[in-house]
């Protein structure tokens, strides 16, 4: 009850939180990546923080400034993310995985740059872990797990699923059908999906105020699991 009225209902908790890219490297001057900016979760870092958590950013590489008062931990690879991640996640209350991790990483990086010679190049690739789930398979009670899809058609349904197989408490759908929403811009639009079959749809607003929507509804989880 106090809980929901203090001014800062996640003093003491502690938080995790990924963002931005990964950069999967091919050979010494060259990567696979994504357009990921890192806003959103650099957002949701920035208001957890807000709120009173103690907050650690893992970062795959943006053009972002560090929000105030956030432990920000710098990684390039999917393989570096999950380290960090795992190093934080069993001491966390609150774990927020935004990052656009890659899917596939080369099976072995060019120890030299790699020339031009045939018309085709192929560039054999493997699954990266997925962090997500990793972390899912060792989640107690006391955390709540977050997660964001994107997904360009069959969305909610993919969504689900995605809450399920990876053990979350939320998943933050993005879609790619809205305009205004996606990775580059300033402003998103959301559909948060928990794991007893709710589910709130938001207007296309800031990622900012998207931010503090969705650690709005993780306050209540944290409180709920506190009361
Ligand atoms: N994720 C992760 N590790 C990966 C891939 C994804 O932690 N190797 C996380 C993302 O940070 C996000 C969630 O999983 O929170 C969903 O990412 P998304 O790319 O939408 O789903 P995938 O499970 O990778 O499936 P697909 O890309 O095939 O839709
Ligand atoms: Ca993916």
């Amino acid at each position: 009850q106090h809980f929901f009225n203090s001014p800062l209902p996640l003093k003491g908790k502690k938080a995790l939180v990924s963002a931005g890219p990964t950069q999967e490297a091919i050979d010494p001057v060259r990567f696979i990546g994504n357009h990921s900016s890192g806003k959103m979760g650099y957002a949701i870092a920035s208001a957890l923080q807000s709120l009173g958590a103690t907050v650690t950013l893992i970062s795959g590489p943006t053009q972002l400034p560090t929000p105030p008062k956030v432990n920000r931990h710098d990684v390039t690879s999917a393989q570096e993310m999950l380290v960090a991640c795992s190093t934080y996640f069993e001491a966390s209350d609150i774990i927020v995985m935004s990052a656009a991790v890659a899917d596939y990483t080369p099976i072995e990086v060019a120890s030299q740059k790699i020339k031009k010679k045939d018309v085709n190049l192929e560039i054999a690739l493997k699954k990266t872990t997925d962090i997500l789930a990793t972390l899912g398979e060792k989640k107690t009670a006391k955390q709540t797990l977050v997660g964001f899809a994107l997904e360009t058609d069959n969305e909610l349904q993919n969504a689900k699923d995605k809450l399920k197989r990876k053990n979350l408490d939320y998943i933050v759908l993005n879609s790619m059908q809205d305009k205004g929403a996606g990775f580059a811009g300033d402003t998103n639009k959301v559909t948060v999906i928990d794991n007893k079959g709710g589910m709130q749809q938001f207007e296309l607003k800031s990622k900012k105020e998207v931010a503090n929507d969705i650690v709005t509804l993780i306050a209540a989880h944290q409180a709920a699991i506190n009361s």
